[in-house]
């Protein structure tokens, strides 16, 4: 399945215009976000405090809604279990070491708490609001002997994990919010923490039109621009076509380290 109409532009006014008439109901909730953003950003100039703001205001109301823009418990489970299954096809094993990078609430990460073993997983979120919910999921689904870790974030320069550390990285619904500066900032810094013949995962929105955002909030990226930018940090990338398939609107590449010869990790 993966993105639908990768053309079209949602910046441009005919794309607004047609889709106003097209769900009018839909209106009124997409001005108070217009209008939220624009607030935001006056309180908020750099993206990371702005979209920290975005995630307290969506969390306050449902913090399944903030991950997974549905405010339904099935469509949150459904999407964190497909992340999880996909990566268990890709080779995931115990004692493989998982950075999650935007880890939310946990929605996938619970499952890889569970698969792993103690202290093998390592979420990562700017949203201290988030951090606290994927707290509770934790206590949810009784995983505290797994003594996951969970880390605030301000940037992505990881500088506080170790060297070639972790066998998977992966990244679900972050890029699609982020600007191309946090995204570069991720490559530049990415390579360094992946064990040898590690990788890592992102999905990002994608487009074969103009690049474009809406808002603040969402992000649409051409493929080669993103392969480009990895190939400058010294990253390989890989188009992962069985992840088209799958009931899922965002495309997911798969990075390596250009020294590394090894595609996925090993049993
Ligand atoms: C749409 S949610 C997805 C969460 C999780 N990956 C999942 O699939 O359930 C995006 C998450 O990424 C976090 N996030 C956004 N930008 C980030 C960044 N630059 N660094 C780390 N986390 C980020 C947000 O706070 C939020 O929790």
């Amino acid at each position: 399945m993966g993105a639908e109409d990768t053309s079209r532009n949602r910046r441009a006014l005919t794309h607004r215009a047609g889709y106003a008439l097209r769900h009018p109901r839909r209106v009124p909730a997409h001005a108070r976000r217009a209008l939220r953003d624009g607030w935001l950003r006056l309180r908020h100039p750099g993206h990371i405090a702005y979209y920290r703001a975005v995630m307290a205001s969506d969390a306050a109301r449902s913090t399944e809604a903030a991950v997974g823009h549905s405010p339904s418990r099935e469509q949150w489970a459904r999407i964190g279990l497909m992340q999880f299954d996909y990566l268990l096809r890709h080779g995931l094993r115990p004692h493989h070491r998982l950075l999650e990078i935007g880890c939310g609430n946990l929605r996938a990460g619970r499952h890889f708490i569970g698969h792993l073993e103690p202290g093998h997983y390592y979420g990562i979120d700017i949203s201290p609001h988030i951090l606290l919910a994927a707290q509770e999921t934790l206590v949810r689904d009784g995983l505290q002997t797994k003594l996951p870790y969970l880390a605030l974030a301000d940037d992505l320069t990881l500088g506080f994990l170790p060297d070639g550390h972790f066998d998977v990285v992966h990244a679900h619904s972050v890029f699609s919010h982020s600007p191309r500066h946090v995204i570069e900032e991720c490559f530049a810094h990415v390579g360094r923490v992946l064990a040898p013949g590690g990788f890592f995962d992102f999905t990002f929105d994608r487009t074969e039109g103009e690049e474009h955002q809406v808002l603040h909030e969402d992000f649409y990226y051409r493929t080669e621009t993103l392969v480009e930018l990895a190939a400058g940090h010294g990253l390989t990338a890989r188009f992962m076509d069985d992840w088209e398939e799958l009931p899922h609107r965002q495309s997911k590449l798969r990075l390596t380290a250009m020294s590394d010869r090894a595609r996925t990790v090993g049993p």
